[in-house]
């Protein structure tokens, strides 16, 4: 075992550091994962040496809470996506970052400059035959956003379908983007069928067609699961949440913006914090640090600090690569216990390249949310059953009439091979009920 290895902390220490692993089978990450001990005393930390507000205080203990908070700012924004601090918005999770692009896709930014209160260059001219793209694919935050904007502009969303196994395809983008595509937004791993899609590929398509076309990537099923380089990708923006593979706590995330993006961005909250001078007329917004624009009020400080030391923990602790191929395993095993069962119903790509710590689907006879008591309850193992936010996608698959949604797995790190086999057993007992 290499040096770097020997370092790497184990399933086993890491099971240590999350209490939960003792008390079930926790197979519900993509809703939300537990929070390991580090990241707890990170927060605890603060709350017990130096509880102060951020950016406004001029003594010691309010300095360290600024300082702390901006580190937490780089580390998150260096580990989980390979971008600067200043390209890194905090957000409460990524329904929040959709928001504020939404918002910044609607409105110009309006700020003094130079002296002058202005309206700056809008991030999109919108002309009435413009268009935005989304897919089927996409969860609630990643679709409704974008409807409701394109009503308010006038304009139409063109929606992509995936293959019938979860797949977007990059072709399927070649043929709907055109000049008048000014917005896409898809995702990165679908939360409903765990696939990990050809982002960078579907991304080099679009701006191939359009190079004008922004471009929107939702991470929340990817940061913390896997490495992500959002200029790699070639994205705009990227957003996600801090609660899911990061294993931060809820209430935290984050939103790249490409750095030539920012100063044209509109600021949906307005408040403290986020300027060097106001008067009774206008505003001046701070411009050291572009992405502490959206900062406004007193943030979330003690999440966002426990997100930094999260952000650390699944990159340095464990490793991202560790993480992503121990999922990858787990899901395999799984699928090959279950894959033969008469009548279960697999809602994954065929291709195993797609795959990543998610399994989803259904037995004949059973609803999916019968099927998440009964695992609970019986077994003690909790998924999570239903439509998973993402409505559209069950009404394609056809699964909301028969079974409610689809019931799912989904793995992080700490889960174990024994988790997996009681889960195979467990599914093969209630197949078997209902024949
Ligand atoms: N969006 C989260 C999920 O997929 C809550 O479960």
């Amino acid at each position: 075992m290499s040096n770097s290895n020997r370092n790497k902390l184990s399933v086993e220490e890491v099971r240590e550091h999350i209490p939960l692993t003792k008390k079930c089978i926790y197979v519900d990450n993509g809703s939300t994962t537990p929070v390991p001990i580090p990241v707890m005393e990170a927060m605890e930390k603060y709350f017990l040496e130096y509880c102060t507000n951020v950016g406004r205080g001029g003594y010691k203990l309010a300095e360290k809470a600024t300082r702390t908070f901006d580190l937490a700012r780089k580390n998150t924004a260096e580990l989980l996506l390979n971008c600067k601090m200043e390209e890194l918005i905090f957000t409460r999770n990524l329904t929040h970052a959709s928001n504020i692009i939404a918002y910044a896709l609607e409105h110009p930014s309006l700020d003094r400059v130079q002296g002058v209160f202005e309206y700056g260059k809008p991030l999109v001219e919108w002309e009435k035959d413009d268009k935005i793209i989304t897919t089927v694919m996409e969860h609630h935050a990643n679709l409704m956003p974008w409807i409701r904007l394109a009503k308010n502009l006038g304009i139409e969303v063109n929606i992509i379908e995936p293959t019938q196994d979860g797949i977007l395809l990059p072709e399927s983008f070649y043929e709907v983007v055109d000049d008048s595509t000014k917005f896409v937004a898809f995702q990165h791993v679908s939360n409903s069928m765990g696939t990990i899609h050809k982002v960078k590929e579907i991304i080099k398509v679009v701006k191939k067609k359009n190079p004008l076309a922004l471009v929107y990537i939702d991470g929340s099923q990817g940061p913390g699961h896997l490495p992500v380089d959002v200029y790699d990708l070639g994205c705009d923006f990227y957003g996600f949440s801090g609660h899911k593979g990061p294993l931060g706590p809820p209430g935290t995330g984050g939103l790249f913006v490409k750095k030539d993006l920012l100063p044209n961005m509109a600021v949906m909250e307005l408040g403290g914090g986020i300027v060097s001078d106001v008067t009774l007329n206008d505003w001046e917004l701070q411009s050291d640090v572009l992405s502490k624009r959206f900062d406004a009020g007193t943030p979330n400080i003690v999440g966002l600090i426990g997100l930094g030391r999260a952000a650390k923990y699944v990159t340095h602790e464990i490793g991202l690569k560790a993480i992503e191929k121990r999922e990858h395993l787990l899901t395999k095993r799984l699928l090959e216990g279950i894959q033969d069962i008469n009548n279960i119903h697999l809602y994954i790509p065929q291709d195993s390249s797609y795959i990543g710590g998610t399994v989803t689907f259904n037995i004949n006879g059973w609803t999916c949310t019968e099927l998440s008591s009964i695992l609970a309850k019986k077994w003690n193992i909790l998924t999570r059953a239903g439509h998973h936010c993402t409505i559209p996608l069950m009404r394609f698959l056809n699964v909301l009439d028969e079974y409610g949604g689809h019931i799912r797995v989904t793995f992080h790190y700490f889960n174990t091979e024994e988790e997996v086999d009681k889960i195979i057993e467990a599914i093969k007992t209630l197949a078997k009920a209902k024949p």
